[in-house]
């Protein structure tokens, strides 16, 4: 069971990430769903992970897999019921992993219930207030109110049209026009809201993962931006982007603090914001939010200084407010950290790759992934895995293009794939044509199965002593045991340039991005090596990295 009294326990968390529509389909539908999750509890438990988190499991008509809400406080039939959901949680917590869950509060779903009526409302009604409408520009209105660009590319704003059928206002969408933003400057926006995390919190969750939290509040009279943004968000020509990080965000996540706390045990809220560690940092100040995702390290490429540096600057600025910081390299929205690392070079992180792109070096950036993540779990905070990670997989390259589902594949026209190649269903098993994940073939789960994922399945992995899986569980044990949660980061003398060390208490961390081979000292006892072959030849090679003591 969960410790309810473990105040800190999301400080050092291991948390793994669910893509609930594939992990685990219980009812041969091609979908993943929150029994055959319930099911699979026992892979994350014995993983040694700390708690889940599930992306979005709610009514949805899935445009934007499921961050498209149309009912915040139930569950799509496709995923279940909310009897499953509770079984779920009850099945997690007696495996001693806590719950959070997604909340996605930037926008809803074009079929929310809110958004259908102001539809149907007039211009200027209370209805209509929940979002943002306005007016077009132009002599007939024919213009969008601003020139903001969809985060899926083309415009920020649809036009709608007017009950009595003329061309009508206008509504903003920072991502796909099935996804209208919620205006929070409506107190009616809020109350719900907070209903909304009461229902679960009542429900027993431990915590929510917020879904561009940055985004929230936009600056009034939404000015000028002209400017698409992607990853982290950096001032243009001095000026805060209007649509992210606007000071009022904060007040938001106070009140939501509050509700939380006033329940028992310690319930967390981690902020998905893509801002510079120094913005990020604010968001986790003492009575906002506890953790937020550091993507500014998920941003780095293999470069021995550029991570340093990262490292360096998130802790600073995290440890200027007391919060902890919290790595993450893989999720559903970026390529697989398997095969970004097996480019050289930059790589758009969500553009996903077809298969006509240069594809990755897969065994280089599986080498170089197995050792990014010992890096980073040998870091002081909280981190994040996403499924799958832990088998290695690489992202998938050779989706057909007609079984795409990213939103942006269309928005943009067919240039840009998007992420569909992180969400393939997870490989359990070589039992069935959809590797255990489904009874239904492998061309009939809901994005197609790759038959190569079977030798990256679960079952093979937990088998073999030097796998992936194999890696993760002894790296996670040790993580726990070895007293590196107690234990501050120290540098230690680079053995070479190309390379990052530093000590956590007793255990020393090596990672060889780029360097010469570094000799393991004589009396080292190696803890865990992302390349086994350091036990024999006591070098740390290119692309790998080792925990050892010397006592
Ligand atoms: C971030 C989510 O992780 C992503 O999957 C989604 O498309 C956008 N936010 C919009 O909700
Ligand atoms: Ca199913």
């Amino acid at each position: 069971m969960i410790d309810l009294t473990d105040d800190t326990w999301w400080r050092t968390a291991v948390i793994y990430q669910i893509y609930p529509r594939s992990f685990a389909d219980s009812n041969g539908d091609g979908i993943g769903d929150l029994p055959g999750i319930t099911r699979r509890l026992d892979h994350v438990a014995s993983l040694g992970a700390d708690a889940i988190w599930l992306s979005p499991f709610y009514p949805s008509p899935q445009r934007d897999g499921g961050y498209d809400v149309a009912d915040y406080r139930n569950v799509d039939p496709q995923f279940g019921t909310l009897e499953d959901f509770d079984a779920l949680v009850a099945r997690a917590h007696e495996l001693a992993l806590r719950v959070v869950v997604d909340l996605v509060p930037n926008h809803a779903s074009a079929d929310h219930v809110a958004f259908q009526a102001a539809l149907a409302a007039e211009p200027g009604s209370a209805e209509r207030g929940l979002f943002h409408f306005c007016d077009g520009l132009g002599e007939f209105g024919e213009l969008p109110p601003n020139d903001w660009q969809s985060m899926f590319e083309g415009s920020a704003w649809t036009r709608v049209t007017e009950i009595d059928g003329t061309p009508g206002q206008w509504y903003l969408h920072l991502f796909d026009e099935t996804q209208p933003d919620w205006n929070w400057d409506a107190p009616g926006v809020r109350v719900d809201f907070e209903t909304t995390l009461r229902f679960w919190l009542d429900r027993g969750v431990d915590g929510f993962r917020v879904d561009v939290c940055d985004a929230l509040i936009k600056a009034p009279g939404l000015p000028s931006w002209p400017y698409p943004t992607h990853g982290v968000v950096q001032p243009i020509e001095g000026r805060t982007p209007p649509m992210w990080d606007q000071e009022g965000i904060h007040e938001i996540f106070r009140d939501w603090r509050a509700i939380l706390d006033s329940y028992e045990g310690s319930r967390i809220l981690c902020a998905e914001a893509w801002l510079p560690p120094e913005r990020t940092a604010r968001i986790v100040r003492p009575d906002e939010m506890h953790q937020a995702f550091n993507f500014a390290y998920l941003e780095q490429l293999w470069d021995a200084d550029a991570i340093a540096e990262t490292i360096v600057s998130s802790l600073a600025a995290n440890d200027a407010v007391g919060a902890p910081t919290t790595w993450v390299l893989s999720n559903h929205d970026v390529m697989r950290h398997a095969s970004r690392f097996g480019y050289d070079g930059p790589v758009a992180l969500e553009h996903g790759v077809g298969v006509d792109d240069p594809q990755p070096d897969r065994p280089l950036g599986l080498r170089r992934a197995r050792a990014a993540t010992l890096l980073m779990l040998a870091l002081p905070g909280s981190a994040y895995l996403y499924q799958g990670e832990e088998l290695g997989l690489p992202e998938v390259t050779d989706l057909p293009d007609e079984a795409r589902q990213d939103p942006v594949w269309a928005r943009s026209h067919q240039q840009i794939r998007g992420r569909d190649g992180c969400r393939v269903p997870f490989p359990w098993d070589d039992s069935t044509s959809s590797n255990g994940f489904s009874s239904v073939a492998a061309t009939d789960t809901w994005l197609p199965t790759p038959s190569y994922y079977a030798e990256f399945s679960a079952a093979a992995q937990g088998l073999q002593l030097e796998s992936t899986l194999s890696l993760y569980r002894s790296t996670l044990a040790v993580r726990r045991s070895a007293d590196l949660q107690g234990s501050a980061l120290e540098w230690d003398s680079m053995p070479n340039s190309g390379t990052i060390a530093f000590s956590r208490g007793d255990t020393h961390v090596v990672t060889n991005v780029a360097g010469e081979p570094v000799p393991l000292p004589s009396d080292a006892t190696i803890l865990v090596a992302s390349d086994p072959e350091v036990r024999a030849t006591r070098l740390i090679a290119r692309d790998t990295t080792v925990w050892f003591t010397t006592i």
